[in-house]
């Protein structure tokens, strides 16, 4: 039977998306195996079975939201089953930190029976503060990515135990608790529904864009990819968290890979 690498992502702005499946390519490459990604992102992706088989690997790949794994998540690795299979942990962070997101990601796969035999957290640029970690992942990103790949999929071949332990700490990182949050529509809107077709909770209103649903996450796709710059955050909150990321969160912070 051939050996499936299944690439599994969140990535409302298509970071994790990226580097996921750059990940999940390069493990196929030197392992001889198929890709099968999982887009978790939209409504109707997280309802998709995950089918894994005998040999079958996870790379699980998703942006850190607060420090830790996005609660969106959370259901969805909830029907995963592991016996066994070996998992690699990929978290995808804005240059600020990944706090507890990578240790909360391997002890939730452990939980769900993987091995995660390798992980890393790497950077992209910040979907609410997007002059911070502009261009990431750059060439040098990349080009550590794909070591790390070759070096996970030795970890893989070799059936390594799952690593001892993960940067972070027990207990994670509180959440804050997030004010309600709704993106504004401009009057440059031409209704073209691209935002509505790219929320991950499906909030935003098909034929009238500019009607917002509750529970926002302000995982900012919807002001990223319309086409007329027209959804923007406006509140006072968002502008206060943009301006300290801009101010405190420049300094260039590199990838970093546990094996
Ligand atoms: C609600 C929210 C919380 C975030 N929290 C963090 C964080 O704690 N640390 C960090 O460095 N970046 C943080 N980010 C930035 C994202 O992790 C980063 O932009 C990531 O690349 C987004 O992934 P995506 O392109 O797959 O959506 C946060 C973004 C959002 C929307
Ligand atoms: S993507 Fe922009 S222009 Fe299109 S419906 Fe949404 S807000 Fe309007
Ligand atoms: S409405 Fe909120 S959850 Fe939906 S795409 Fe926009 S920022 Fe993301």
């Amino acid at each position: 039977m051939s050996r499936i690498v299944h690439a599994v992502y969140f990535s409302p702005t298509h970071s994790s998306k990226r580097m996921a499946l750059l990940l999940a390519q390069g493990l196929a490459r030197k392992l001889q195996a198929g890709v099968l990604p999982h887009d978790w992102t939209l409504p109707a992706g997280r309802q998709e079975p995950v089918s894994l088989g005998a040999g079958d690997v996870l790379v699980f790949g998703f942006p850190v939201y607060g420090g830790r794994v996005p609660e969106l998540c959370l259901p969805c690795l909830q029907t995963l089953e592991g016996a066994g299979r070996p998992a690699i942990v990929l978290a995808v962070y804005g240059n600020r930190h990944y706090d507890d997101a990578l240790l909360e990601a391997g002890d939730l796969l452990a939980a769900q029976g993987f091995t995660v035999v390798a992980a890393g957290a790497v950077i992209a640029e910040h979907c609410i503060a997007p002059a911070v970690a502009t261009g990431r992942p750059d060439a040098r990103d990349l080009e550590l990515l794909d070591g790390f790949a070759a070096r996970a999929a030795e970890a893989v071949a070799q059936g390594r135990d799952a690593l001892p332990r993960l940067p972070g700490a027990h207990p994670y990182k509180r959440l804050s608790p997030s004010a309600p949050a709704k993106p504004a529509t401009l009057a440059s809107c031409t209704r073209c529904g691209t935002c509505a077709g790219l929320c991950p909770l499906g909030i935003i209103d098909s034929v009238d864009p500019s009607l917002v649903g509750e529970g926002c996450l302000r995982c900012c796709a919807c002001v990223k990819f319309c086409p007329q710059g027209a959804k923007t955050f406006q509140d006072e909150r968002q502008e206060a968290i943009r301006s300290w990321l801009e101010a405190s969160c420049q300094k260039r912070r590199e990838p970093e890979f546990f094996l």
